[in-house]
């Protein structure tokens, strides 16, 4: 009987017709065509002329007096003046389960390698709205991330969210891997947006390996996909994410780039007739990413720890997506060029980065002795050009002596190898060994 009651509302529920439009135009991105009936940011297939192609993915971004714009998901090829335009009546959905571990998909969930989903997953809308911030629990707990510089000096919060700015080359990857290696997460989703097709395989034997890639999902968009493919990768990698919260599970998402995400943003932004305001950014740039970063964190089921990398060349932080990020998350990492050239890797500027949340999570003598060392390292920064060359006289500053001895110690408890592996207490014992005499 309840079968049957089931039955009957799916029936009721269907659409008895299908809702079909026309191609009237293709300029550059845009496809625009007349009709059908569909709301902004519904997915559309757009049918082939001759039927021999499968039917293209696209999305509804704007409307243009009674004409709708659409944006396609792939290549476009085949296309042409009274091609049908069929409306799903639906926003893009990505299916997700437990067995996605382990797998390497695309922006619309679809296995890189082409070969089936497994069985028994669920569809999940890409875009959803951020958890209510009157339900969202405080961050009280640190996660393990794995790296000793993080869980020392920069502890972090089951469901913080942390912006990693760094420029080209100075070991985004590798910190990375590490993390999604070493953290005490349940599970990693790890979005590579824009990266160039080489570094993806690379990222997935080398930096992550079989070990990293067991417990994560990994999501790709390259340099080479269509804008909207790259944006909906962040959508989907933070869907996945969200799945997975809502189950209780501690996720760790990392997200490399976010520039490219905006970058993304920006395209669409620029196609559909947005103006460029903010140095070549459009507005809605700014609208968008506030709007993805805020849905990652705590829920009332889960966390969501984030990570997302942003790209800044030439330090300069003041570059407005740099500025922006900065300004939504809880808290920033910013990987030195200078520490890298002299082989201090991983290449975190402890004094330059910040944990906004590490105050509430961490104990007394946890905060006493970061503030010891903190201290040490900003002494010995300020002087350092002195002490270089030799200008500074031993003796002539207590500070500045004790600076001068500990900093060869601090700097070799923070050097980390690839594949060396420490849990958060130990890294925490490490640390407060170093000013207590040890590790000599
Ligand atoms: N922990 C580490 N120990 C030793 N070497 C490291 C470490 N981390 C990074 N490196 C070195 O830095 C190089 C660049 O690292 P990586 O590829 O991770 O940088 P990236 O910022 O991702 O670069 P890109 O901008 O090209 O993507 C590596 O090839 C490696 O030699
Ligand atoms: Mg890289």
């Amino acid at each position: 009987m309840n079968n049957l009651d089931e039955l009957i509302a799916t029936i009721k529920q269907t659409d008895t017709y299908k809702r079909y439009g026309k191609v009237l135009r293709v300029v550059g991105l845009m496809i625009e065509s007349q009709g059908p009936i569909a709301n902004i940011g519904e997915v559309c297939y757009i049918h082939s002329s001759n039927n021999r192609r499968p039917p293209i993915l696209s999305e509804v971004v704007g409307f243009h007096n009674e004409k709708i714009v659409l944006m396609p998901y792939a290549e476009v090829s085949e296309i042409g003046p009274g091609c049908l335009v069929e409306s799903t009546g639906k926003p893009l959905s990505v299916k997700i389960g437990p067995s996605l571990i382990g797998q390497v998909v695309d922006s619309l969930g679809n296995r890189l390698d082409e070969l089936p989903l497994p069985k028994g997953l669920a569809n999940y809308l890409t875009e959803q709205s951020p958890p209510n911030p009157m339900q969202r629990p405080p961050i009280n707990e640190p996660i393990q991330v794995g790296v000793k510089a993080i869980d020392t000096l920069l502890t972090v919060g089951k469901g913080q969210r942390i912006g990693i700015f760094a420029g080209s080359g100075v070991g985004k990857s590798t910190l990375m891997g590490m993390i999604a290696r070493n953290s005490s997460a349940d599970i990693n989703v790890i979005a590579l947006i824009g990266e160039r097709g080489r570094e993806v395989r690379e990222f997935i034997e080398k930096d992550l390996g079989e070990e990293g890639l067991k417990r994560s999902i990994v999501v790709v968009a390259t340099s080479d996909q269509p804008a909207l493919m790259r944006m909906k990768g962040a959508y989907t990698a933070t869907a996945i994410s969200e799945y997975f919260r809502d189950l209780g599970y501690q996720v760790n998402l990392m997200m490399d780039s976010v520039t490219r995400v905006a970058i993304a943003q920006r395209e669409i932004g620029l196609a559909t007739g947005e103006p460029p305001t903010t140095k070549g950014y459009t507005p809605s740039v700014f609208a968008v990413l506030p709007k993805l970063l805020e849905r990652t964190g705590t829920n009332q089921h889960g966390t969501i720890t984030a990570f997302y990398t942003v790209l800044v060349d030439g330090d300069d932080m003041n570059e407005p997506i740099a500025d922006t990020v900065r300004g939504i998350l809880d808290g920033h990492f910013v990987m030195d060029r200078s520490l890298a050239e002299r082989g201090q890797f991983p290449a975190i500027n402890v004094l330059k980065s910040i944990s906004r949340v590490m105050n509430q999570i961490i104990d007394d003598e946890h905060k006493q002795t970061v503030q010891q060392i903190r201290s040490l390292m900003a002494t010995y920064e300020q002087n350092r050009e002195l002490i270089n060359i030799g200008a500074y006289k031993r003796g002539s500053d207590q500070e500045i002596d004790r600076a001068i001895a500990y900093y060869p110690k601090i700097q070799t408890f923070l050097k980390q190898d690839v594949f060396e592996y420490k849990t958060l207490d130990e890294s925490i014992e490490m640390m407060k060994d170093l000013l207590n005499g040890g590790m000599n």
